[in-house]
């Protein structure tokens, strides 16, 4: 899997010192690595003089922050009542097929991390897919194909 590298001294240059900093500091090493690495939070913790464990508890407290490697994407299926019955299930199908992966894992290029999520609040417009932050309604296993296809061509 790819993983752009991190400058965490770049990083705590733009950063005071301390618990305060610790959020801000999560959020760069997540944007940069679409996770968040042990060697960086042990980094982190040293440097801004808070308890690793603290570190840890921050990271897997809130939904921004993953401890295990993501895609360099994020496609999301809203598994939702309404979307079922719209035809979820034949969109995260597809998109299993498409990506080589089941929910929940992320390709082995590191192409894309596929998650399932309960409603989004979009219901009228299901089925929602969701990638990087930017919802497409009304998905059809067709429309799957040419998500996949754009999100392939932005690598190259
Ligand atoms: S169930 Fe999918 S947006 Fe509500």
């Amino acid at each position: 899997m790819t993983t752009k590298s991190t400058d965490i001294n770049e990083i705590f240059a733009r950063h005071d010192y301390g618990a305060r900093a610790l959020m801000p500091i999560l959020l760069e090493i997540q944007e940069q690595n679409h996770y968040l690495p042990e060697n960086l939070l042990r980094q982190v913790a040293e440097k801004i003089q808070v308890p690793l464990v603290q570190v840890y508890q921050v990271a897997a407290f809130y939904s921004a922050f993953s401890l295990e490697p993501r895609g360099e994407h994020i496609v999301t299926v809203c598994m939702g009542t309404a979307c079922h019955v719209l035809g979820s299930q034949l969109v995260m199908d597809r998109l299993e097929t498409q990506l080589g992966i089941h929910a929940g894992e992320t390709t082995a290029d590191g192409l894309a991390t596929l998650e399932g999520v309960n409603c989004v609040g979009a219901c009228a417009l299901g089925p929602i897919v969701i990638i990087d932050g930017s919802y497409s309604g009304q998905m059809s296993p067709q429309k799957v194909d040419r998500l996949v296809k754009r999100l392939a061509k932005k690598e190259t």
